[in-house]
């Protein structure tokens, strides 16, 4: 027998607060058609003031609960994946577990930027299937638009915030492609890409928060190779083939990446999960919204076969195979 973390739910929350191309050319000399052709986005959602990234995990955690149909205080493991969290510390993740009424087990964040989902719910799946947790919410929550420079037209009109969420709970299985659950995890990084996707702020250099920074053409250059080496990894481990795939659900920072992604592994388009379209880049939020959106319209259903990807600052990239 083999431990398998199942996805029993999913939820998500966005912002009320939506901002078309049209809003940004207010903002900055920017235009709906130059943003819609090079990234495919034509709407974010913005926090409002005073809504933190607590705030849209709580939300995306009670949707995914009340999805999974189980008691907030049977999950003992929360993982968080934020570059954006409410405070330098503590952990986003222990306030999103005070907020649900759960006093037992271990909460905390992991920081990956835009890869952050896919770490943290491999991080979950190690605790799951080590017998350490038995019931996980892994959480991604983001409010970019706080560290955006809102004069920078090459960044703020990428970004949008969310959150979304899904639960694990460990079960047996017999250790072959066919069982439900998280089949394999990748995850890499490489430290030496600083400066090509970065915050220039922080509690130990700045003292402040600091704004995203991003030379976008290297960060696009990378990601293709990245994402399709991950993506190759995760199918020769697992012995399946693009062909076996029922949803590609990528990380949504730019649609022409998503699509050269797919063309290059052979996934058809019309297994390819969109959202940057109308959510735009919300980095660590970005998978599991997708996740939650193909779900909850009768998209994913239980038993097929879901592959996600990721890259991001760091770099960080990395990959999961997981049958709904
Ligand atoms: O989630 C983390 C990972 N992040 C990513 O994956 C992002 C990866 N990078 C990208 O998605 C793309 O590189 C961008 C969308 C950021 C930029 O697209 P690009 O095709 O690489 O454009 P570019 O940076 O080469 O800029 C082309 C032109 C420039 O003008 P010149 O120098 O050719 O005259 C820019 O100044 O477009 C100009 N430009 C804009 N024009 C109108 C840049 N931003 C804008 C804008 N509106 N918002």
């Amino acid at each position: 027998m083999t431990l398998r973390s199942v996805i029993l739910g999913a939820g998500h929350y966005l912002p009320k607060k939506c901002m078309t191309n049209a809003d940004l050319m207010s903002l900055v000399d920017t235009n709906d058609e130059w943003i819609v052709e090079r990234t495919g986005i034509r709407a974010r959602h913005i926090a409002s003031e005073g809504e933190t990234t607590s705030m849209l995990a709580i939300e995306a955690a009670k949707a995914a609960i009340a999805d999974a149909k189980i008691n907030a205080n049977s999950i003992d493991l929360i993982v968080l994946a934020t570059a954006t969290p409410d405070y330098t510390f503590p952990s986003t993740a222990t306030q999103v577990q005070a907020a649900l009424g759960i006093t037992g087990g271990a909460a905390f964040d992991v920081q990956a930027v835009c890869s952050g989902f896919v770490y943290a719910l491999t991080t979950a799946d190690n605790f799951l299937k080590t017998g350490s947790a038995k019931r996980a919410l892994v959480i991604g929550a983001e409010t970019f638009s706080r560290i955006l420079d809102w004069t920078d037209r090459t960044t703020c009109v990428l970004f949008g915030d969310g959150a979304g969420a899904v639960i694990l709970e460990a079960q047996e299985g017999v250790g072959t492609n066919a069982d439900r659950g998280i089949l394999c995890t990748h995850l890499r990084s490489d430290g030496r890409h600083l400066d090509k996707l970065y915050v220039d702020g922080g509690p130990s250099t700045t003292m402040t928060t600091g704004h995203l920074r991003m030379e976008g053409k290297e960060v696009f250059r990378h990601a293709v190779v990245n994402l399709a080496e991950t993506v190759d990894e995760a199918l020769h481990r697992s012995g399946m083939a693009a062909s076996d795939i029922s949803w590609f659900v990528p990380h949504q920072a730019n649609r022409r990446i998503i699509d050269a992604t797919a063309k290059k592994l052979g996934i058809d388009p019309s297994k390819v999960v969109i959202t940057v379209d109308q959510h735009g880049n919300t980095s660590a939020a970005s998978i599991p919204l997708a996740l939650s959106v193909a779900r909850h319209d009768g998209r994913i259903k239980q038993g097929e076969l879901v592959l996600i990807e990721a890259m991001g600052g760091g770099f960080t990239w990395g990959s999961a195979l997981i049958r709904w």
